[in-house]
């Protein structure tokens, strides 16, 4: 059995004050979370704040990104030993926003995977069609090439070390929710996939959604078969409604 998991995507959101509130609120409510693993994903500089936190909770925390280098002359960059140092257990890897405004390239992604992978984080690895892609009738070819890169830097016996999260562009922050069936059927092809290289590696690899995930439509998506949990951004933001997804986990 695959153990759900409901992992918080910040982005470049909050405050010292708002996050701490944020975190007090989670604290509080996440003894109704019975079954999935919960997780936030902060920006770098909260990650202290959050360490301090969460320490001793069942919550763990990471990072939105880390460089594809060890350490060095990159100025700017976080490395993924600076995340082990705060206790990160995750790491966002790919995202469409990454892809999107960093120029981040498949090649790239995957050797950010391969950097998080080696330090002993989870890379949580986004792969996404945009709706231009998802009309032209490209989706799987877009999402096989985004995990592949992966595979063919990593081999398929990586993803035993990850998550993988199935985020259509088109239904980030926009409040367009992929259907439960247009979900589980790239769910479906995306484990089929994996499956082709390492059926066990498959079978236990979680695969998330993401895409304006709330509340209300967080039960409907995680009853699906190859549905195994959300990356969660605006509703990841009050702790009512993160919690509220959490706990669509329990079935
Ligand atoms: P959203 O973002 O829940 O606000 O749509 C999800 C994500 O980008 O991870």
């Amino acid at each position: 059995m695959r153990r759900p998991l409901v992992a918080g995507n910040w982005k470049m959101n909050g405050s010292r004050a708002s996050i701490k509130l944020l975190l007090d609120g989670l604290k509080s409510g996440v003894g109704t979370v019975k079954v999935a693993e919960v997780a936030v994903c902060a920006p770098f500089i909260y990650l202290p704040d959050v360490q301090t936190q969460l320490q001793g909770t069942v919550i763990a925390w990471g990072g939105q990104d880390l460089s594809t280098e060890a350490s060095g002359a990159y100025t700017g960059e976080i490395a993924a030993s600076m995340l082990n140092d705060f206790g990160c257990k995750y790491v966002i890897v790919g995202h469409s926003e990454r892809r999107a405004y960093h120029n981040e390239s498949d090649e790239t992604v995957a050797r950010k995977y391969a950097a998080a992978r080696a330090a002993g984080l989870v890379p949580i690895l986004c792969v996404g069609e945009t709706l231009d892609e998802r009309e032209q009738g490209i989706t799987e070819a877009v999402v096989a090439r985004q995990l592949d890169a992966v595979i063919g830097l990593e081999g398929a016996a990586a993803l035993a070390d990850g998550v993988l999260a199935y985020e259509p562009v088109w239904a980030i922050g926009t409040g367009k929710t992929a259907t439960p069936e247009q979900a589980q059927d790239v769910h479906a092809f995306l484990r089929a996939r994996v499956a082709s290289h390492d059926a066990a590696v498959a079978e236990g690899l979680r695969i998330l959604y993401g895409g304006s995930m709330k509340p209300g439509n967080a039960a409907e998506l995680m009853a699906k078969t190859d549905i195994d949990g959300g990356l969660i951004g605006g509703a990841a933001l009050k702790a009512e409604d993160f919690l509220g997804i959490c706990t669509a986990a329990n079935g």
